[in-house]
């Protein structure tokens, strides 16, 4: 393997699917019984705020019983033990990355364990409820929504990603379907800046033919391969 220094691993809702998350796209494009595009909207938290509350209510209590599975832990492995540059851009919104080990995380797409305050703009770790509107620590304002990228919203750090791609050698995709842009279109701006790309997913995703390599599997068996092959110089 050519000199590798520096790494950009893009991680989706397959790395935490034997956590117990359950991905999107996997069981019949139903969100635990609802379609994403009544629950992950701006449209929709407008049209029903407290459907779309309770909805995230019930993911944040259910991500705070999850455990990290050992793709989670092999990656803040080598998080630990890189001395090139790395960051693991998450699609996710659970904390199993941290919870981990790992702490050169973006999360793309927000964080559940996050309130928004939609009058202030603060940002508040939150482990509760947020159906019954608590007031804004900051504020107090009765305004708090999930800290959550939805649908036609605006990824988060993008700058920070792009940097990153700017100097990676290598691109890695794991457990993402390559069904939502921007982070599908990642691995052809690794291609295009001249990185070397790796996926590693249960199955091919609709990007697959971008990738140098793909590796099939599920993440608990191919990511902690791939990274002790990786630490093995
Ligand atoms: N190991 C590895 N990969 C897995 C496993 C597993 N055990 N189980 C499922 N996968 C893979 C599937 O092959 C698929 O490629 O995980 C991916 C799940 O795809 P999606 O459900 O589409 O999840 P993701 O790609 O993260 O979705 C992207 O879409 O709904 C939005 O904002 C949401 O961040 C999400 C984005």
């Amino acid at each position: 393997m050519p000199d590798i220094r520096n790494i950009v691993i893009l991680t989706g809702a397959g790395i935490s699917a034997e956590s117990g998350i359950d991905t999107f796209r996997g069981g019949g494009g139903l969100w635990e019984q609802h379609r994403v595009e009544d629950v992950a909207t701006p449209e929709a938290f407008e049209r029903d705020p407290n459907l779309v509350l309770r909805f995230y209510d019930m993911r944040r209590a259910a991500i705070q019983e999850k455990l990290p599975n050992p793709a989670h832990d092999a990656l803040a492995r080598l998080d630990r033990a890189w001395n090139g540059d790395l960051l693991i851009v998450t699609q996710n919104v659970d904390d199993l990355h941290e919870r981990a080990g790992a702490s050169r995380v973006l999360h793309m797409h927000g964080e559940h364990l996050n309130a928004w305050c939609t009058y202030c703009d603060e940002r508040s770790r939150w482990t509760g409820p947020l159906a019954d509107r608590p007031p804004c620590p900051r504020c107090g304002a009765r305004a708090l929504r999930p800290d959550v990228v939805w649908f036609g919203e605006m990824p988060y750090r993008m700058e920070e990603i792009y940097a990153a791609m700017r100097t990676a050698h290598l691109f890695v995709s794991i457990g993402t379907s390559g069904a939502v842009y921007p982070a599908a279109g990642f691995v052809r701006d690794a291609r295009s800046l001249g990185a070397q790309t790796l996926e590693l997913n249960l199955e091919r995703s609709q990007g697959s033919s971008w990738f140098d390599e793909t590796r099939l599997g599920s993440a608990s068996e191919v990511v902690p391969a791939w990274v002790e092959e990786v630490l093995a110089g």
